[in-house]
């Protein structure tokens, strides 16, 4: 995690000019330029980094893809989609110095011929732009061509580090399927790359209010001593999405809510929420992959009662008719794959024990919102038992990491009037109020971190694995048993009955987000 410091009290709200160093001087290659990820967050985090000076002097793009297409021709097509896209404004000085160090080549990542073409390309563009040898490679590619690019990569030696040049490889997820997979990938990356060459993205990292979870936990000296079981009743994490699989029925059918979310996205939350504090940033990594191990792993008769899952049905959302999972493109009509996921958890450790945390995420929920809601165990009621006061709320600390980003803390307080009684109030903090909008993709950091060769926000191979092991008992008996009941749950509502039967059964229920 890069330390780049900004203090908000010594700059006034709205004008948010990173005060950081930019990087070394670089190169970065783009496996995959003409796909989605390379238009929708790698260019435009690229671009924000330029206008914020991030960028190095010393620095170019070469795109790779499969499609025919020129230099000037890709220059062109970025620059169309940038306008498209809007996400942030474009200033056309800083645009035009940013697009003049774009380059493109074609090339299939099967062929090899294609790599000792990319070295010429590289040994030129660097020559240029004086980027001394040091290269980042990013995989914006389908998973099954990972484990192909790094072998070609490793034969045309382009990974080799020598002469002080650094050489890094960012490998988007999914990273493997399964336990088996994963750890498969990871010894065959491992025969290419070393482990301080690759840089595993999960872009919830990237995401501001979930990088704040540190700061917040141990920034400040308030939160920690009654962060445990003494205090917490409960946790919450809610990844709720309102889109369904869009144009991504292929990949998303193979995969499933739980593979797609869970072991990386919130197991990212759960990590962050849970683990010990760390005394160094170099070992923040070992403590987030020390509270996952410490997960109890499911028994198969428990993935029946701690865990929940469902597949949206056709239903009509604000008078719009909204097709079911099957219906979707490239999803089979009789297809089992889950779009909701919800679960109960337990960690096995002091400051854990007895706290569940109820995990849930789908597609086509009612509302798009990502939080994390830890919820205190209740006061004696003692003082209130001769007042009015029927029952006191429970404190909550909401942290809110989309799309609204804040924190607020729900307490009880006296209702004014001649009688005692009391109502909830909520203190909120929201990030807009108190820093202004900076343009961001969540993809800044993380690149800006790679060409600094900060590796803390980065998954580790084991880190990956557990996060595997820990699903992998639920894998293995939802694979094995078909649900009965598909679909589920009808678009646009919180997901199948059984997700609110699972902490009504505890005597407890989801926060309503609505
Ligand atoms: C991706 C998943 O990793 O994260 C998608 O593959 C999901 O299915 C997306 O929609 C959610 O990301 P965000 O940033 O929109 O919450």
């Amino acid at each position: 995690m890069s330390t780049i410091a900004q203090t908000p009290e010594t700059i006034p709200a709205g004008s948010h000019e990173p005060k950081g160093q930019p990087a070394g001087p670089c190169l970065m290659v783009i496996f995959g330029a003409s796909g989605d990820l390379t238009k929708r967050k790698l260019i435009p985090a690229l671009y924000n980094l330029e206008r914020s000076h991030y960028l190095p002097e010393n620095f170019a793009v070469i795109g790779f893809a499969f499609d025919q297409m020129s230099t000037e021709e890709f220059r062109q097509k970025i620059s169309s989609e940038a306008r498209e896209l809007d996400e942030a404004p474009i200033e056309p000085e800083s645009w035009n110095r940013f697009i003049e160090r774009l380059y493109y080549m074609q090339g299939d990542c099967r062929d090899s011929a294609a790599f000792e073409r990319l070295r010429g390309l590289i040994s030129d563009v660097d020559r240029r732009h004086n980027a001394q040898g040091n290269c980042l490679f990013y995989l914006a590619v389908a998973p099954s061509l990972f484990l192909k690019v790094i072998e070609q990569l490793g034969r045309a030696r382009l990974v080799d580090e020598e002469e002080g040049r650094w050489r890094r490889v960012v490998i988007e997820k999914p990273f493997g399927r399964d336990l088996q997979s994963s750890i498969a990938l990871n010894r065959e990356i491992t025969k290419a790359l070393s482990e301080d060459q690759i840089y595993r993205i999960d872009h919830y990292l990237g995401k501001e209010t979930v990088q704040n979870m540190m700061i917040f936990r141990f920034g400040n000296g308030i939160f920690e001593p009654i962060w445990n079981r003494r205090y917490i009743d409960h946790v919450q994490i809610t990844v709720a999405e309102t889109v369904g699989v869009e144009h991504r029925g292929a990949y998303y059918d193979n995969a499933g809510a739980l593979r797609d979310m869970v072991p990386n996205h919130i197991f990212q939350l759960v990590s962050l929420t849970a683990m010990e504090p760390p005394n160094s940033f170099a070992a923040v990594r070992d403590e987030k992959a020390k509270v996952i191990q410490a997960i109890q792993p499911l028994h198969p008769d428990e993935c029946l009662h701690c865990a929940v899952r469902g597949q949206y049905g056709p239903a009509e959302i604000d008078g719009q008719p909204v097709p079911g999972y099957r219906s979707e493109p490239n999803v089979k009509p009789d297809s089992a794959t889950e779009t909701f996921v919800a679960l109960k958890l337990t960690i096995d450790n002091w400051r854990w024990a007895g706290v569940p945390f109820y995990l849930r995420t789908g597609k086509r929920l009612a509302k798009r919102v990502s939080e994390i809601t830890i919820q205190f165990k209740q006061p004696p009621f003692v003082l209130f038992r001769q007042t009015p006061v029927e029952h006191l709320k429970p404190n909550l600390l909401v942290i809110q990491i989309q799309p609204e980003e804040g924190i607020w803390l729900r307490f009880g307080a006296k209702t004014p009037g001649p009688f005692v009684d009391i109502g909830a109030v909520k203190m909120n903090f929201k990030y807009a109020d108190y820093f202004g909008r900076t343009p961001s993709t969540g993809y800044e950091t993380l690149i800006y971190d790679c060409m600094i060769g900060d590796p803390t926000l980065f998954q580790r191979a084991d880190m990956v694995e557990v996060g595997w092991r820990v699903v992998e008992p639920l894998l293995e008996v939802w694979g094995t048993r078909r649900p009965a009941d598909f679909p589920n749950y009808a678009a646009g509502t919180w997901g199948p009955e059984e997700a609110d039967q699972l902490l009504r059964r505890d005597g407890r229920h989801w926060r309503s987000t609505a």
